[in-house]
């Protein structure tokens, strides 16, 4: 009898563990290239990442900063420069250039590797396919398709 529980319960934890990897196994490894990644990225799902993010970020046109700044159209801007208003710190900054793909997958990984001193305090997106679901995500709130050339 308790080994028959014990083989139901393994048998289940089987059945959930092959179910989550299962339900985002779209051939492509979390460990692919970033074209690869981005080729298979999907926004709907980047949208459910972002509740990581929303706690200090807000992505829809005119809404205000929090703790972080707003990320409307953060895909076409200068690094450290999409809201206005918002205090970035000179770490940021100082980083030049505008977001890219390839950027936006740095940053993301670690934003204290990217740019040291930094005040984005999140240790990162581990996942890679995170990490291109939410860039996904970051052009489509922008109204713009992920240009990842
Ligand atoms: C605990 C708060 C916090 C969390 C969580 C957070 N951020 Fe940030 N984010 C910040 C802060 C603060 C900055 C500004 C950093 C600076 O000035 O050094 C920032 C900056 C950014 C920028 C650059 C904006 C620009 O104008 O160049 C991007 C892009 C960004 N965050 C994306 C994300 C994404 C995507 C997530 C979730 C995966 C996330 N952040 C999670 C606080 C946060």
């Amino acid at each position: 009898m308790r080994a028959e529980v014990r083989s139901t319960s393994l048998a289940l934890a089987a059945f959930v563990a092959a179910c989550a990897p299962a339900e985002r196994d779209r051939g492509v490894s979390p460990d692919a290239p970033l074209a690869a990644r981005m080729k298979v990225a999907d926004a709907r799902m980047g949208r459910a990442v972002f509740r990581q993010c929303a706690a200090c970020h807000t992505i829809d046109a005119g809404t205000g900063d929090r703790d972080g700044p707003n990320l409307h159209g953060v895909t076409r801007a200068q690094v450290g420069h999409n809201s206005a208003r918002f205090g970035y710190t000179a770490a940021l900054q100082s980083v030049g250039g505008t977001w890219s793909c390839a950027r936006l997958d740095r940053w993301l990984t670690n934003p204290a590797t990217f740019a040291p001193g930094t005040s984005m305090r999140f240790p990162g997106l581990h996942n890679g396919l995170d990490r291109a679901d939410v860039i996904a995500y970051l052009y489509a709130g922008g109204g713009d398709k992920p240009d990842c050339r």
